[in-house]
């Protein structure tokens, strides 16, 4: 089994710089590192305009850029297959195999503002696992966002790049997906979570206390894609449900309608109960719900003197409840995690984190319980399964931004 806060499957930076030496026999000019994401809290919000309180984490995606002089685009991606998996097209056409798609969606979100990037050689190496719900397509988005910006000449803007790393990502490859992954990656601090307001895009740093809280996934061992089928169908639907739930409330009361999800509370919602479909009601719960925990978490981060992180770990139990009985994009793998973490000494709390319909789980632990929590973790999972899963810990680490070649 994975140890907790083992570093980086590989050195990453390293890993391109030689593979693309090796492909394109010259040398990048520059490399780009994209972390991926864990969101403390705030699921399924961000596509109504609610509140997301994520941070990047020390596992990243990197990509070593040279311009071209042509209007092609020739990437590589080291970790996809054993032995790689290449894409080439042309500056403007879609790519639609594989990892393709988010490169040419990117391309095509800054050609639709007039900017014409040119060609250029492309090589992808990532310690994010793919389809854990860490974001790893996510961090493509944002890389090949950074990565145009600079063939461009232009200043470097976090914020220019996380919305258009969203425009690949959501338009384009066409997953529909809110702001919460870009912004997180592009925006994060160091030590830090992120509350986005996904209504006016506003960000504010909230500091995570990190000498007494660790940060452990553990994998259910089911893979989701946001851009496949099953899962993909899953997240259209919430997304489609809230809209509904919503123009549902705004029917019933013209007069005084609220202009998104975001302006009701938990109490004021009750009143809409025998209004909407049962359905449409509880995921429209789930999201007003979470947005007040979101706004409790950050009080209590923020808090001077610093408040329990019991408090805190409460908040994340409940998150995982309404995700699982209101939202209903939990697992049996998943709820089990969750059970069997939170059931240990030293444990805070768990929940699913990102889209769910698998990927991974989330616990708040103390660090000086993070090696038995990972052990029980491991063998319960085995015991129950009979295979292995992945358990590892990870650190808020800072957002995106571009690496010298060394
Ligand atoms: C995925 C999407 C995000 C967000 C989460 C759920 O990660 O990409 O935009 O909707 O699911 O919170």
């Amino acid at each position: 089994m994975a140890r907790p806060e083992f570093p980086p499957t590989r050195d990453t930076h390293a890993l391109v710089l030689d593979a693309f030496r090796t492909r394109f026999v010259r040398e990048p000019e520059f490399v780009v590192r994209a972390p991926g994401r864990v969101n403390l809290i705030g699921e399924h919000t961000d596509y109504t305009g609610g509140l997301v309180l994520p941070f990047a984490i020390d596992r990243a995606l990197h990509l070593a850029v040279a311009p071209r002089g042509d209007d092609r685009v020739y990437a590589f991606a080291c970790d996809l297959a054993a032995e790689g998996e290449e894409v080439e097209f042309a500056v403007g056409d879609a790519a639609t195999t594989g990892f393709g798609a988010y490169l040419s969606g990117a391309i095509a979100a800054s050609l639709e503002q007039g900017e014409h990037p040119g060609g250029m050689d492309l090589v992808i190496a990532s310690d994010i696992p793919v389809g854990s719900g860490l974001s790893s397509s996510a961090a493509l988005c944002v890389a090949v966002a950074i990565a145009i910006d600079r063939l461009l000449g232009a200043d470097f803007s976090a914020l220019r790049c996380a919305r258009r790393a969203h425009r690949a990502e959501s338009h384009f490859v066409g997953t529909g997906c809110g702001i919460l992954d870009p912004f997180a990656i592009a925006l994060c601090g160091a030590g830090h979570a992120l509350r986005i307001d996904c209504e006016d895009e506003s960000t504010r740093s909230v500091p995570l206390p990190v000498a007494e809280l660790s940060f452990v996934i553990s994998h259910s061992g089911v893979s989701r894609e946001l851009a496949g089928p099953a899962a993909g169908q899953g997240y259209r639907d919430r997304v489609a449900q809230c809209a509904r739930g919503l123009e549902g409330i705004v029917a019933s009361e013209p007069d005084a309608a609220p202009r998104s999800l975001r302006a009701l509370s938990p109490d004021g919602l009750v009143r809409f109960a025998g209004q909407l479909d049962e359905v449409d009601f509880r995921r429209v719960r789930h999201v007003v719900g979470e947005n007040a925990r979101v706004d409790r978490v950050c009080r209590l981060l923020e808090a001077e003197p610093p408040i329990g992180l019991a408090a805190v770990g409460a908040e994340i139990r409940a998150s995982h409840a309404s995700l699982r009985d209101d939202y209903e994009v939990s697992i049996p793998q998943l709820d089990m995690l969750c059970e069997i973490a939170d059931a240990q000494d030293g444990v805070y709390g768990s929940r699913l984190l990102g889209a769910g319909f698998g990927g991974c789980a989330l616990h708040l632990v103390k660090p000086e319980a993070v090696d038995a929590v990972c052990d029980v973790l491991g063998a319960r999972y085995r015991d129950r399964f009979g295979k292995d899963t992945e358990v590892f810990g990870v650190k808020a680490a800072a957002g995106a931004g571009i690496e010298a070649v060394e």
